[in-house]
């Protein structure tokens, strides 16, 4: 009897997870089967989890998922499983990353009658994260106070913003290419060096525009330092213009990212770590590649632009 279950176990996993053939786990499930995550406290019904499963199966087309052991008795089950795959479609709204995941848990099924009636479900959702490239922040900014903002003084972001109209920088162009291989790319000034040793760089992107799920799906992306002599540039990269890159000087990376000509230098960064800011991805790159000249960068500050050749040394 408990080999039985153990095999129907076997195979209706195999059939589900593997092929998206649900019937056998449909048969050694009850009518009213309930998989409750032990980490989020998610409850889903027999249909919510094979609607799910549907769904990780179209983000992960070449899933494979093992069985390692199973310890049964009368009416309990211990399932420890482990999974692989390829991020290579949409996962809700995260666009895929090519990332070859592996994740394991384990599932503890009370049976009925033969069946399984309820599952707790235990992984470690981290560890998914980390290797789908999502390590998060969210929690950080969750129940954050407003801040204190008393009588006269104003808002925290109004605080910001003035804080920022005092901030020099100067403007890069991040670039990718699509899934088409056309190239793409947009004005970034959120740019700051992480480390030299490793070589780490950063670029913030809001997940609103329309490079960013190239970017979010890219292995290595090209920053380039904008020039003074690059102020039309900057005008077309900080656009929604289709094409940016039309009657625009540039040259691939050893990668492919576009890197543009008569910048003041440009960098092919390969992607490490995309971490989750709300509305914003900060894209952490190990430098590969770099190309420098003389010519003197854009400056930028409180929404103006200035030419940095010429600054007087203090
Ligand atoms: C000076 C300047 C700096 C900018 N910095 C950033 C930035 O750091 N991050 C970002 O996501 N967008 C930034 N933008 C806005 C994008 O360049 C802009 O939204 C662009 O139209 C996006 O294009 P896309 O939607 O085609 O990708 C900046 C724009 C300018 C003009």
């Amino acid at each position: 009897m408990q080999q039985d279950i153990k095999d129907a176990v076997q195979y209706a996993w195999s059939q589900a997870w593997d092929h998206g053939e649900f019937a056998a786990l449909r048969a050694i499930s009850t009518q009213d089967y309930e998989r409750v995550s032990v980490s989020s406290g998610r409850v889903l019904d027999f249909e919510e989890f094979i609607r799910e499963i549907a769904e990780i199966r179209a983000a992960f087309p070449d899933m494979r998922t093992t069985i390692q052991r199973i310890v049964a008795n009368e009416d309990e089950l211990a399932i420890f499983w482990r999974t692989d795959g390829t991020f290579s479609a949409p996962l809700g709204n995260v666009p895929p990353t090519g990332t070859r995941l592996k994740t394991h848990g384990s599932n503890f099924a009370r049976l009925r009658g033969g069946k399984i009636a309820a599952e707790e479900v235990t992984w470690d959702d981290s560890a998914l994260l980390r290797d789908l490239g999502l390590p998060s922040l969210s929690s950080a900014f969750e129940d954050e106070p407003e801040g204190t903002h008393v009588g006269d003084v104003p808002p925290p972001r109004e605080m910001l913003k003035a804080f920022n109209k005092q901030f020099i920088s100067g403007v890069t162009v991040v670039t990718t290419n699509d899934a088409d291989g056309n190239p793409r790319g947009l004005a970034v000034s959120a740019y700051s060096s992480v480390s030299l040793d490793p070589p780490l760089v950063l670029v913030c992107v809001q997940k609103t525009s329309s490079t960013y799920p190239s970017l979010f799906g890219s292995a290595h992306v090209g920053i380039n330092i904008l020039s003074s002599n690059q102020r039309a540039t900057l005008d077309a990269f900080a656009s929604k213009s289709a094409d940016k890159f039309k009657d625009l000087e540039w040259h691939p990376g050893p990668n492919g990212s576009p890197l543009i000509d008569h910048s003041s230098a440009s960098i092919e960064v390969e992607i490490k770590e995309r971490f989750q800011a709300l509305t914003h991805t900060i894209f952490i790159g190990r430098v590969q590649h770099a190309e420098t000249t003389d010519d003197a960068p854009i400056l930028y500050k409180a929404a103006k632009f200035y030419d940095g050749r010429g600054l007087v040394e203090l």
